[in-house]
């Protein structure tokens, strides 16, 4: 007799780090740390001033040295380590506390805050500290050529293809404090197999709420651990 073995994937959000001390994005009238997200968040605005956007990324860059990963993080890890079957975390976020926590089978799906791209020979290299204009790519020793490695809105964003395919076959899905505004990370609860149980977990309700069989709401340091806790008791 074959026992099989169960499909997860979690999607998480800027709301599993809100706990963290990093502002969500929709938190506040549309303005991002202070700044309309068009201006440091699309390719536009980057070409229009491209060192207000190294600025604003140094800045975050710095702003995640003084954070740590919270008791969410920490519980998708001990997730990670005992579920029995495929296990897949992608995450929306740029910071790196789910690298931190120790999350390993995991796609940052719109990029990360401490690397960088080269657009003149397009490596991705890491990058902790500032980007100044003079600053020399790793690979190709261009300078004033590095670019946040962040997906922007009109850009497409990365690992797609593995992604779709973990949602395919799924058993089970999670979205984590994500508010259902951007696409295609917000239509992934509609990618999974009618078979498939899907959990909303976020502060309030998404705006795709509607979307998934079963809704909890409550900050991730405390619904988080125990959703947790109830997947590994089904095991
Ligand atoms: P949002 O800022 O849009 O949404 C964060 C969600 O987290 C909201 O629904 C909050 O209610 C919820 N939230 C806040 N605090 C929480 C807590 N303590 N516990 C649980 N939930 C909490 O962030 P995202 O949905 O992640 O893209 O935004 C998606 C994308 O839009 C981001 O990845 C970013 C942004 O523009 C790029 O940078 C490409």
């Amino acid at each position: 007799m074959t026992v099989s073995k169960p499909g997860l994937v979690i999607l998480t959000g800027a709301g599993i780090s809100a706990e963290s001390g990093i502002r969500t994005f929709r938190s506040s009238n549309g303005l991002w740390e202070e700044h309309r997200i068009e201006d440091v968040a699309t390719p536009m605005g980057f070409k229009r001033d491209p060192h207000l956007v190294q600025r604003f990324y140094n800045e975050r860059r710095k702003q995640l040295s003084q954070t740590l990963p919270n008791t969410a993080h920490h519980a998708l890890v001990e997730l990670e380590r005992a579920w029995p079957g495929s296990f897949l975390l992608v995450t929306q976020n740029v910071d790196d506390l789910h690298d931190r926590a120790g999350s390993q089978s995991m796609l940052h799906m719109h990029g990360e805050l401490l690397k960088v791209r080269c657009v003149s020979c397009d490596t991705v290299s890491r990058w902790e500290t500032d980007v100044l204009p003079d600053s020399q790519c790793p690979a190709c020793k261009a300078a004033d050529k590095l670019r946040p490695h962040i997906v922007w809105f009109g850009e497409t964003p990365l690992d797609m293809e593995i992604i779709y395919r973990s949602l395919e076959t799924c058993d089970y899905f999670a979205a984590i404090g994500t508010s259902g505004h951007v696409y295609p990370a917000a239509g992934f609860v509609q990618c999974v197999g009618s078979d498939c149980h899907t959990t909303e977990i976020n502060l309030e309700p998404s705006v795709v709420n509607s979307a998934f069989k079963e809704c909890r709401h409550g900050p991730a340091t405390e619904t988080v651990p125990a959703w947790v806790r109830e997947m590994l008791s089904r095991r």
